[in-house]
């Protein structure tokens, strides 16, 4: 129904360019249409690894507009593999984290050279959250002890940046919280180990930092193993905040401070943290309501049996919902693998990846067995039944403490795992990974790539903009139906399971056909309608062309 809306509306818009659409005939039909078949599609991706040790264990993970990538563990796990430079950690020094051992627990991953950067952190930044600002920098909020009100910031555009940290910023303390950035540009900072409340960064005044209570943290605190950390937040087209935890959701009204809905329960089990199941707010297209996905997690009762030596078999189900519908309902689906701690990525192709995590038990030191290599592949517009395939599987287990992000070639990285209180490698059933590894999806076999050109480094909302791209001439003349797609994608802060800010916006392509250039062909597309469908802020967009992305270009939507 929804496909077939678009094309009607595609086509009445094409119908004045009828001669350029007998040679280019750009169709919506769903951007897997082409790729279903065979390799391409069906099974396959492959691994390479990028670095055999970033020299710390990547925990958290947030690709930048300058195609870097920051990563840290935590400042009270002893050394790690990287040092700083002996300047910054003077004898004797204040602060504890520097004062332990002169090493980094944050670096700087540069994408094209795959090069390491080390950073430096006096505040600790262990299970914490974060959201990139509309200006570019990271904000990171929280962590544990010495830093779980502590709020830090990178700035990727400043020559030989560092952390720049604000200890004691938040009111209160955020150890396993999350963040979403909101329209307005502010970030909630929502929940944490025994914080039933929320907060805004930047906070209205220094001196007036506002709490706000939120009792359904209270109701979802499940008393022998919460079950409720690292809610998942979405932000919904009309501005509100679908809020996630253990098993059940509502809808936020973050400015008015009031719950305006309560959704159905979510069978199956609890799906936060430590049953850390993972969710997605699928990709937002003109039109159509928007979907929340859930995927995996571990059913109750499974972190104490795991603090047993008992590892409870992990969730198999995902479920869908449309918050905004009359009556919504959990449309429920079964994953071909059974998974909790998988990260789930959105994808150039408007489809979702699962990867990461284990098949038995729960997040937590040491509570996880049977770890589940393969990457599974969700296809959100795919008939019911065909949604699911299992991909290439990784050579490395990435138990607690993983972390995926899609970077900016359209791979995606994947780093982190460390089941242990401290960095061990030996001797253990899941060592301390150091390593980072890109998969690189199936679509990156499927054919030649198509190159965007230029797109507007800045733009508006609700702007008309004319991208141009470049593809293989064959690659043109060997398709039937050729299909094009333009998408914005925010790019996520990786930690837990969760890919907090995560949104893929679709831009409806209005108009495509040549250039007077050979294999250069432009597309006239919409910028997202309003900072409720995509907050301002950098976004990676590509061009997905026969189900094929290009390499992703940085555009700042302001
Ligand atoms: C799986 O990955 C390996 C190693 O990267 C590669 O040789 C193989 O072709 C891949 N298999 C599929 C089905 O893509
Ligand atoms: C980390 O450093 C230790 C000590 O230098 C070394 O033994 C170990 O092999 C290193 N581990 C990795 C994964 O690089
Ligand atoms: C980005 O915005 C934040 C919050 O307003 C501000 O503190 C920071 O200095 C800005 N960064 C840059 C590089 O301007
Ligand atoms: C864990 O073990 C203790 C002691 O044997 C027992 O009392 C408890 O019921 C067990 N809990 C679970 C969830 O298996
Ligand atoms: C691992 O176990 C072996 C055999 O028991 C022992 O020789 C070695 O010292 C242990 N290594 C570490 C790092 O504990």
């Amino acid at each position: 129904m929804m496909t077939r809306t678009r094309t009607r509306s595609h086509a009445a818009t094409f119908s004045f360019l009828r001669p350029l659409l007998l040679v280019l005939a750009v169709l919506s039909a769903p951007s897997h249409a082409t790729t279903s078949t065979g390799t391409a599609g069906g099974s396959g991706g492959y691994w390479r690894l990028l670095r055999k040790s970033i020299g710390i264990s990547a925990m958290h993970m947030q690709l930048l507009p300058d195609n870097t990538v920051i990563m840290f563990d935590r400042t009270d796990f002893g050394p790690s593999n990287v040092s700083l430079p002996f300047h910054r950690c003077s004898f004797g020094s204040s602060h504890l984290a520097l004062a332990r051992d002169c090493t980094a627990h944050s670096v700087l991953f540069d994408l094209p050279t795959t090069t390491v950067r080390p950073l430096t952190l006096l505040t600790n930044i262990w299970c914490s959250s974060g959201a990139l600002l509309p200006n570019g920098s990271l904000l990171q909020t929280g962590g544990f002890g010495d830093g779980d009100r502590t709020v830090r910031l990178f700035s990727p555009s400043v020559r030989h940046s560092d952390w720049v940290e604000s200890p004691s910023y938040l009111a209160v303390r955020r150890w396993y919280a999350s963040n979403q950035l909101l329209p307005d540009g502010r970030v909630i900072v929502l929940g944490g180990r025994r914080q039933f409340s929320y907060e805004f960064v930047p906070s209205d005044s220094p001196s007036r930092r506002h709490v706000f209570q939120f009792p359904f943290l209270v109701e979802t605190w499940d008393r022998d193993a919460e079950n409720n950390l690292y809610p998942f937040l979405h932000l919904l087209p009309d501005g509100t905040l679908f809020v996630f935890a253990n098993d059940r959701a509502v809808i936020l009204d973050a400015a008015g401070n009031r719950v305006i809905r309560r959704l159905p329960f979510l069978p199956d089990g609890p799906r936060s943290y430590p049953s850390s199941g993972s969710s997605v707010l699928l990709p937002l297209r003109p039109g159509a309501a928007a979907e929340v996905l859930v995927c995996g997690g571990a059913p109750r009762g499974s972190y104490q049996a795991a603090l047993n030596g008992t590892f409870l078999p992990a969730l198999r189900t995902c479920a869908r919902i449309k918050p905004a519908d009359p009556n919504p309902i959990w449309f429920m689906e079964d994953m071909p693998l059974a998974r909790v701690m998988g990260d789930m990525l959105l994808l150039p192709t408007c489809d979702v990846l699962i990867v990461n995590g284990a098949a038995a038990g729960t997040a937590g030191w040491d509570l996880a067995r049977d770890p589940v290599t393969s990457p599974v592949l969700y296809r959100p517009d795919s008939p019911v039944g065909s949604r699911f395939d299992v991909l290439n599987q990784s050579e490395t287990a990435r138990m607690y403490h993983s972390t995926a992000v899609l970077d900016t070639y359209g791979r995606v990285l994947v780093g982190g795992s460390n089941p242990h209180n401290g960095y061990v490698f030996a001797n253990v059933t899941f060592p301390t990974e150091l390593s980072l590894e890109a998969f690189y999806p199936p679509y990156l076999s499927a054919g030649p790539r198509p190159r965007l050109l230029n797109a507007k480094a800045e733009v508006g909302y609700g702007e008309m903009v004319t991208v141009q791209f470049e593809a293989a001439g064959e690659y043109y003349s060997a398709c039937s139906a050729l299909n094009l797609e333009v998408v914005a994608i925010a790019p996520a802060f990786s930690s837990h399971a969760l890919g907090m800010n995560q949104r893929v916006v679709v831009l409806p392509v209005m108009r495509a056909g040549w250039t007077p250039q050979q294999f250069v062909y432009e597309a006239v597309v919409v910028t997202p309608p309003s900072p409720e469908v995509a907050p301002p802020g950098y976004y990676l967009w590509f061009v997905v062309h026969g189900g094929v992305p290009s390499v992703g270009v940085w555009v700042r939507i302001a």
